[in-house]
């Protein structure tokens, strides 16, 4: 049986994929019991396709020994998504859109938007072809304000690598994923922003997301110059 803890008003605004999910719900567990249809994996999760029409995803998150990997709830995940939707849109730079935190028997999910796309990691070690149009400097401008922008809101990603920075096929759309390493702060101290405590005692240190983010464009621009 699959759990809904939490859902968006999203099916209420989307009755087809309301109907759908609800067909295909013995679908939905047999890709949690058989994740093939993989999209990506992470340090935390599995992200597979569902077969409807929408076209969401599914993340799942991977279970440890001792507990569960995931550094902060999916719940608090998706409240991040939520916050940080229509951020971007102006510019060009986008989080997917989620739709519910669920649960089957031990798994923990959430069904989010597919961003019909590549990571920078993808396209940099698969040599993926960019959209024709594509420019580092602009793609550099967008994401830059996105986190100004976000940062403006008090929200930082902490975990902006280059598996976390998607491109949409054609359009060049930007996606921001992964909200899993996020925080809140209300204070004005990068170095406790960027810090964290873990249940065991151990002080975590992130890179600031500016830094990560030049990391990345390291890679892209490398990758465009010797392409
Ligand atoms: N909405 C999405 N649409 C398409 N692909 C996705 C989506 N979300 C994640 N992916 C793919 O799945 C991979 C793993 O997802 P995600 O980054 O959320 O997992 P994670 O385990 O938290 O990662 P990390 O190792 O960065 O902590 C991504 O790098 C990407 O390739
Ligand atoms: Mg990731």
């Amino acid at each position: 049986m699959i759990e809904t803890e939490y859902q968006t008003d999203f099916f209420e605004r989307t009755i087809t994929l309301k109907e759908a999910w609800m067909r295909s719900e013995e679908e939905i567990e047999k890709l949690l019991n058989n994740l093939e249809k993989r999209l990506g994996e992470g340090k935390t999760a599995l992200v597979t396709s569902l077969n409807i029409d929408e076209e969401p995803c599914l993340k799942v998150y991977k279970k440890k020994e001792n507990g569960i990997v995931y550094k902060v709830s999916p719940k608090t995940e998706l409240d991040k998504m939520i916050e940080l939707q229509n951020l971007g849109n102006d510019i060009g730079v986008f989080v997917p859109e989620p739709h519910l935190v669920g649960n089957h028997d031990d798994l923990e999910f959430i069904l989010m938007e597919k961003v019909k796309g590549y990571t920078i990691k993808d396209i940099v070690t698969n040599n993926i072809e960019l959209p024709a149009n594509f420019s580092l400097d602009d793609f550099i401008g967008r994401v830059k304000e996105f986190l100004a922008r976000m940062h403006e809101k008090r929200i930082y990603h902490r975990d902006l690598h280059w598996d976390n920075i998607m491109i949409e096929k054609g359009t060049g759309k930007i996606y921001i994923i992964d909200f899993g390493s996020s925080t809140s702060s209300f204070g004005d101290d990068e170095s406790e922003i960027y810090r964290e405590k873990t249940p065991s005692g151990e002080t975590i240190t992130f890179k600031t997301d500016e830094d990560e983010f030049k990391e990345v464009c390291k890679e892209l621009r490398n990758y465009l110059l010797t392409n």
